[in-house]
C-alpha cells in the first residue's frame, strides 16, 4: 500500500438530508486525515470536467445537472490505501446492490441520489483534486497536541 490522496464529495443529496457529519465521521474514524474540505456549489463546466470520462453515456445530463442542483462538501482525504479504502467505505455505485454497512448500503436512495462520490484509481484522484483544491489549500496534519497539553 502507498499513502495516497483521494477526492471525496459528499454530493447535493448528503448536504440536503444532513448527513455530512456521518459521513464526515466515519471517514475520521476509519483513520484517514481531512487535508483539505470545502461546501461549493458547481458551475455547470467544472461539473462536466470532473465528470467527464461519462459525457456521451445516457445519464451524463442527469448527473451534471444533479451535481450542480445545491451545495456539496468536496473533502481531499489522505491515507494508506485511501484511493481503494474509500471506494469500500462508500460502497457499489447503486444503493441496491452496495454492501450493508457501506455508507450507500446504508443511507443512499437511488443510483443517482447515492450520496458520495470517491475517486476511482491515482490517476482520477490527481486530475480530479485539481478541480476542487488549489494546491496551497492543502494543510499539513502533522499537529503536535502534547506540546500545548504540557504545563
Ligand atoms: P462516483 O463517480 O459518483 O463516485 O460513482 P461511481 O464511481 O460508483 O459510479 P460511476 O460509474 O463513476 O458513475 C458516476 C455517477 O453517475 C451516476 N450514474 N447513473 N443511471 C445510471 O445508469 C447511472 N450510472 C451512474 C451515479 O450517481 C454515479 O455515482
Ligand atoms: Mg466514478
Amino acid at each position: 500500500m502507498a499513502l495516497e490522496t483521494t477526492l471525496i464529495l459528499c454530493k447535493p443529496d448528503a448536504v440536503s438530508r444532513g448527513l455530512v457529519g456521518e459521513i464526515v465521521g466515519r471517514i475520521e474514524r476509519r483513520g484517514y486525515v481531512i487535508t483539505a474540505m470545502r461546501m461549493m456549489q458547481l458551475t455547470g463546466d467544472k461539473a462536466r470536467e470532473h465528470y467527464a470520462e461519462h459525457n456521451g453515456k445516457p445519464f451524463f445530463q442527469g448527473l451534471v445537472d444533479f451535481i450542480t442542483s445545491g451545495p456539496l462538501v468536496a473533502l481531499a482525504v489522505e491515507g494508506e490505501g485511501a484511493i481503494e479504502g474509500m471506494r469500500q467505505m462508500i460502497g457499489a455505485t447503486n444503493p441496491l446492490t452496495a454492501a450493508p454497512g457501506s455508507i450507500r448500503g446504508e443511507f443512499g436512495q437511488t443510483i443517482g441520489l447515492n450520496l458520495v462520490h470517491g475517486s476511482d484509481s491515482k490517476g482520477s484522484a490527481e486530475r480530479e483534486l485539481k478541480i476542487f483544491f488549489n494546491a496551497n489549500e492543502f494543510v499539513s496534519r502533522k499537529h503536535d497536541l502534547a506540546k500545548w497539553l504540557a504545563d
